[in-house]
C-alpha cells in the first residue's frame, strides 16, 4: 500500500499543501523546525486518527485558525481509497470515500503505517507503558475492536478507581468493586489474550531479523509480563487474582491488578535490553520489533504498509543503515524519509526529493 497525494490545510504549520508521493522512496528534506515532522504526524493523524505528540487535537490547528483538514488518496490492493479528517474544537470528522465513520474502530486499519523515529527508544528505555502502547497501536491496526475493548476497561478502571478512593463504608464498597471487577474481568480477559497472542508473533518475526542485525551469539526475546506464565495460566489466574487483591486495593485504595498493569520485557542476551543493552543495540532492538511490525502487517494484509521514518538513519551505525536501506529497496515499499541533510547514497535518478521550508514543500527537479 502507498499513499499518492496529500492535501494538507491549516495543519500545523501548513496553510495549504499538496504533495505527490511516489511509490518506493520519497525523501523529505529540511532544517530544523521546517515542518518535515508536521508531514509524518498529518499522514499518521489520517491513518490512526490520533497524534502521538499532543495532548489535545487544538494543537494540531495553524495557529491563528479554527480548523484543520487533511485528505490522503491510498493505494491498496490496486484500488485508491481516500481518507479525511476534519478537525475544528468539539466537532471531528473522519471519512472513508467521503462516508464518515461514526467510530475511530471502523476508520483506523484501513491502511497501515510503520512509524519509526528517535522517540521510539522510549519502548526500551522508558516504563511498562510505552511497550503496552506500542503493543496495542499494532494489535489496534490489525484488530480494530481492540480500541473500543480498551477504551471501554480503562474507563472501568477509573470508576473503580474513583470508588477506592471515596470514604464509602466497608461491605458497600466492596459489593459496588465486585461489580465492576466483573467487567474487568471479562474485558480484561480479552485484553491479555490479543497482547499475549501479538506478543507471540512479534517475537515469531523478531528473530531473523534479529539474526541479521546482530551476531549470531546473541537473543532477543519478548515476554508479556501478566498473571501467569502461560497464556492458560495467565487466563486461568487473572478472575482469582483480582479478586483475591479486592482487600488490598481498599487498603491501598488503587486498581493493583490488570492488563493496565501489564509489560512486555524486552530480553536481549538472557538479560533485560532496559538494563543491560548500549544505546546504539537498544536502538537497532527497535528497529528490530519495528521491521518484525512491517512483517506482520504484510502477512496479514498481503502488502507492506507504508514505512515512515522521521530522523532515523543518522542514528543507526552504518552497518544497520546498510542493512535498512537494502531492507527498503527490496520488494515494494512505500518509505517516506526525513533528514536535515541530503545523502547521497539514499538518492537514485527517480527518487523524489521534496524541500521542507517554513511551512512550505518544494519538490526539487
Ligand atoms: N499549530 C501550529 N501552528 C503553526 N506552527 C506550528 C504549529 N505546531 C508546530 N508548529 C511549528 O512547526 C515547526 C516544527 O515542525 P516540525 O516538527 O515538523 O519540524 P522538523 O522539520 O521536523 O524539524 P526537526 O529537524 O528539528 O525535527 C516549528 O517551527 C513549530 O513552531
Ligand atoms: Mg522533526
Amino acid at each position: 500500500m502507498y499513499i499518492k497525494d496529500l492535501h494538507l490545510k491549516n495543519f500545523r504549520n501548513y496553510k495549504v499543501q499538496h504533495i505527490q508521493f511516489q511509490q518506493g522512496i520519497n525523501l523529505l528534506i529540511g532544517s530544523n523546525g521546517q515542518g518535515k515532522t508536521n508531514i509524518i504526524e498529518a499522514i499518521n493523524y489520517l491513518l490512526t486518527g490520533k497524534s502521538y505528540r499532543i495532548k489535545q487535537e487544538d494543537e494540531l490547528i495553524l495557529w491563528e485558525e479554527n480548523s484543520f483538514y487533511l485528505n490522503g488518496i491510498f493505494n491498496v490492493v490496486d484500488r485508491d481509497i481516500n481518507l479525511e479528517s476534519y478537525y475544528e474544537p468539539r466537532k471531528k470528522v473522519m471519512k472513508i470515500n467521503q462516508l464518515s465513520c461514526k467510530k475511530l474502530s471502523d476508520y483506523v486499519g484501513t491502511i497501515n503505517a510503520v512509524f519509526f523515529s528517535p522517540d521510539d527508544l522510549n519502548i526500551i528505555k522508558k516504563g511498562p507503558q510505552e511497550r503496552r502502547r506500542f503493543l496495542d497501536h499494532l494489535i489496534s491496526q490489525l484488530r480494530p475492536a481492540h480500541i473500543p475493548l480498551l477504551n471501554s476497561y480503562l474507563r472501568i478502571i477509573k470508576q473503580k478507581n474513583i470508588l477506592l478512593k471515596s470514604e464509602k463504608n466497608y461491605n458497600l464498597l466492596k459489593s459496588q468493586i465486585q461489580v465492576w471487577n466483573e467487567q474487568l474481568i471479562e474485558l480484561g480477559l480479552k485484553i491479555i489474550k490479543n497482547r499475549w497472542d501479538f506478543t507471540d508473533r512479534l517475537n515469531e518475526y523478531c528473530s531473523p531479523i534479529f539474526n541479521q542485525i546482530f551476531s549470531p551469539e546473541y537473543n532477543m526475546d519478548l515476554i508479556y509480563l501478566t498473571t501467569g506464565k502461560s497464556l492458560e495460566e495467565a487466563l486461568e489466574n487473572f478472575p482469582d487474582y483480582i479478586f483475591k487483591k479486592m482487600a488490598q486495593e481498599i487498603e491501598r485504595k488503587a486498581v493493583l491488578v490488570g492488563p493496565h498493569r501489564d509489560d512486555v520485557q524486552i530480553i536481549f542476551n538472557n538479560k533485560e535490553a532496559k538494563l543491560f543493552a548500549s544505546q546504539g543495540q537498544q536502538r537497532a532492538l527497535v528497529l528490530c520489533l519495528k521491521l518484525a511490525e512491517m512483517e506482520i502487517i504484510l502477512n496479514e494484509k498481503g502488502e507492506y504498509p507504508i514505512l515512515l521514518l522521521d530522523d532515523v538513519l543518522s542514528e543507526l551505525d552504518s552497518y544497520r543503515r546498510q542493512y535498512l536501506m537494502n531492507y527498503i529497496r527490496s520488494s515494494q515499499k512505500q518509505t517516506i524519509i526525513t533528514m536535515t541533510d541530503l545523502e547521497e547514497e539514499l538518492i537514485t535518478c527517480d527518487t523524489p526529493i521534496f524541500e521542507v521550508n517554513k511551512g512550505r514543500i518544494r519538490r526539487k527537479d
